[in-house]
């Protein structure tokens, strides 16, 4: 069974179609990288699938359960239990700025999961533990360097207990240094076998930890390999023209 399955989504902005018929399936403990040059397309199809944007057709099912369709918004209690399941995290970490860390990381799981705040303390210290910043814990973001701040973020995401992340460019606002920190954690998770669907620039990043990759280009799907046969020998040529273009490459 797939954990996320896209069926055909397209979506327009006005008369820009920006997803073209895109179909993702995606297995329980799998890890997917999205790359492909700005502007195809990637962020919006992360964003339709946390149904922060509503696609235009096709559908989108999570454990088999229709989180997503044409022009409808799915508001059954099943589709929000799944929507629950899904963490993201932003390129600028879109972390609370008035709230401590604790509070950035035990607020969902109060509000959302009714969790009650005792164990949600006791939750979020396990986390920071694994970020490797249960020192922050009373700190406010604006203290924190950006890998830190990044970092907690993906504590907060971890909190909800998430059958599957999204990260949209968790590192291209961090300066190399931080860049490392941040994929340090990220990496860890996909040992963990949690599902991961990454967007991702950083491509000896991406060819390290994913089990598939997904080129996108103009809204298209152009190929989806395996990181070995994507970076040593693209169907594409376009992926080989990009390749050879990014920072990092490894042709
Ligand atoms: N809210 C919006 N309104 C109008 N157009 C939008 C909107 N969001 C995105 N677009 C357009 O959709 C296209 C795809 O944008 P998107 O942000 O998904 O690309 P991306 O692949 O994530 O790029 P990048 O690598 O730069 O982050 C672009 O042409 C963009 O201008
Ligand atoms: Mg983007």
């Amino acid at each position: 069974m797939n954990l996320l399955k896209l069926s055909k989504i397209n979506k327009s902005f006005d008369k820009n179609q920006v997803l073209k018929d895109v179909s993702i399936s995606l297995n329980k403990g799998e890890v997917i990288s999205i790359i492909g040059p700005s502007g195809s397309g990637k962020s919006t199809l992360l964003r339709c699938i946390t149904g922060l944007e509503q696609m235009d057709s096709g559908l989108i099912e999570f454990n088999d359960i229709t989180i997503a369709a044409a022009t409808k918004k799915i508001v059954n209690t099943e589709a929000v239990n799944a929507h629950k399941k899904i963490g993201m995290v932003f390129q600028n970490f879109n972390l609370f700025p008035h709230k401590t860390v604790l509070e950035n990381i035990i607020e969902a799981p109060i509000i959302v999961n009714n969790i009650n705040k005792k164990d949600a303390i006791n939750i979020a210290r396990k986390l920071l533990t694994k970020v490797e910043l249960l020192d922050k814990i009373d700190s406010y973001p604006c203290t924190l360097s950006g890998g830190q701040k990044q970092r907690i973020a993906i504590a907060r995401a971890l909190a909800m207990n998430p059958e599957l992340i999204l990260f949209d460019e968790p590192t291209s606002a961090l300066d190399p240094k931080l860049t490392g920190e941040v994929l340090k954690v990220i990496r860890n998770l996909a040992l963990e076998k949690i599902s991961l669907v990454v967007v991702t620039h950083e491509m000896q990043f991406a060819r390290e930890i994913s089990d598939r990759i997904i080129f996108m280009e103009n809204g298209e799907i152009l190929e989806t390999s395996t990181p070995e046969l994507l970076f040593t020998n693209p169907k594409h040529p376009r992926i080989k023209q990009f390749l050879a273009y990014t920072p990092h490459n490894i042709l």
